[in-house]
């Protein structure tokens, strides 16, 4: 990675992608190096892959807390999303064409259903608050006889907004013929959520968020349900993912599953202090203004504005100094639209195309975060000193 001007290399995009764990890669290695043989055939070779791969199901069924059966390895979140939005969507159209979801989902679920729309589908988008958090009330108000699935992420990926999934799930029991998926790619290790509890139909989990590789995830698909597959093929995992499995990915993932089990707790309370740290930091810098909610967001998020500062000129400024973070969400950051999520809760336009995110991960230290907020600190002050006077000469 190139470093910044002073060879300083500050890591604080973690919601947009973590650095692989050192025995992620030695287990991805090893994995490829030994288990070439494919998992469904018949020999030898063939059999010791499937082993590995059934370790992993296990694995990640054990930390999810359902049945390896209902574990459905993919390419990662959008493949879930995907899997699990479509899947209902053509499966159970006959029953009815309605879908809700809400303003503020990633684009893996909110571009699947404008899509889905153009297709002849009705979809519902949710307001939420000012925090960005949905209301149950507004979920209730939306439910339509011809509802057939409801769509709503754990943890925003621009906020960190934690959605009240589970009280959405309980109430959803009562509809058994409206299915519930959750995107939890931004949760996962990070917020807890008990799967059967919540009454969570699908589930879509993406590896590269938590230390694990990129291009693998998982779909959680409740026993019994049946859902339209994506892909076709050779019906690999139960005919719901056709294609030969990535296994080194997959053994990747399972490894870095097990390093979240070992962490448990004691690294979201580390991650919580940071940022409550970074936010006491950010709010005394002038001109700096916090998007993140104070309660009820996940410990690794957070979100600003410079108002009167493009959001992109701040971000290189701090990459020149080291620090590297994001604008919006890192999929579509290149587009040059105010976000969509921070104009659901009620951001101006110029504020929001202001936002920066800086996403703190298990590499990250207290001495870091006051590195960053020093840095932002300046950075803010000489732009903004730009942006006058660039302002005085215009009208001049
Ligand atoms: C909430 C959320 N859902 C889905 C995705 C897409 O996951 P993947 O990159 O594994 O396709 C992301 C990635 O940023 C995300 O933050």
């Amino acid at each position: 990675m190139p470093s910044g001007r002073c060879g300083l290399v500050i890591y604080l995009d973690n919601s947009a992608t973590t650095r692989p764990h050192p025995q992620v890669i030695e287990t991805m290695s090893r994995a490829m190096a030994s288990y070439y043989g494919n998992p469904s055939s018949l020999h030898r070779k063939g059999l010791e892959a499937e082993s590995v791969l059934k370790q992993a199901r296990e694995v990640a069924a054990k930390y999810l807390g359902c049945k390896p059966g209902e574990v459905i390895f993919t390419s990662g979140g959008t493949e879930s999303n995907n899997a699990a939005i479509k899947g209902v969507a053509f499966q159970y159209q006959g029953r009815g064409k309605h879908i809700i979801t809400t303003q503020v989902e990633h684009p893996a679920v909110f571009d699947v259903c404008k899509q889905l729309e153009s297709m002849g589908f009705t979809v519902t988008y949710v307001p939420v608050d000012h925090e960005g958090r949905v209301r149950l009330e507004d979920v209730q108000q939306a439910m339509r006889p011809d509802t057939i699935l409801v769509s709503v992420m754990h943890v925003n990926n621009e906020l960190g907004t934690i959605q009240p999934v589970a009280e959405i799930g309980k109430w959803l029991k009562q509809f058994p013929k409206v299915l519930f998926h959750v995107d939890a790619v931004q949760g996962i290790g990070k917020v807890p959520l008990k799967l059967k509890d919540s009454g969570i139909d699908l589930l879509s989990v993406s590896a590269h968020k938590f230390y694990g590789p990129r291009g693998v995830g998982i779909l959680f698909k409740r026993e019994g349900l049946i859902i339209q597959p994506l892909l076709m093929g050779g019906g690999q995992e139960a005919g719901v993912r056709s294609g030969t499995e990535n296994l080194p990915a997959i053994a990747g993932l399972a490894k870095a599953i097990r390093i979240l089990e070992e962490l448990g707790s004691v690294e979201t309370v580390r991650l919580q202090r940071l940022l409550e740290q970074l936010r006491e930091g950010i709010s005394q810098i002038e001109g700096c203004q916090v998007n993140t909610p104070k309660s009820g967001v996940a410990p690794h998020i957070m979100n600003l504005s410079v108002p009167g500062v493009k959001a992109e000129v701040l971000l290189h400024a701090l990459e020149e100094r080291g620090f590297y973070v994001s604008t919006k969400s890192a999929c579509s950051s290149k587009a040059n639209e105010p976000s969509r999520v921070l104009m659901a809760i009620g951001i101006e336009a110029e504020c929001a195309l202001s936002s920066l995110r800086i996403s703190l991960g298990r590499e990250n230290t207290a001495d870091e975060v006051n590195q960053f907020v020093a840095a932002l600190r300046e950075c803010v002050k000489s732009l903004r000193a730009y942006m006058k006077t660039e302002t005085k000469s215009v009208t001049r």
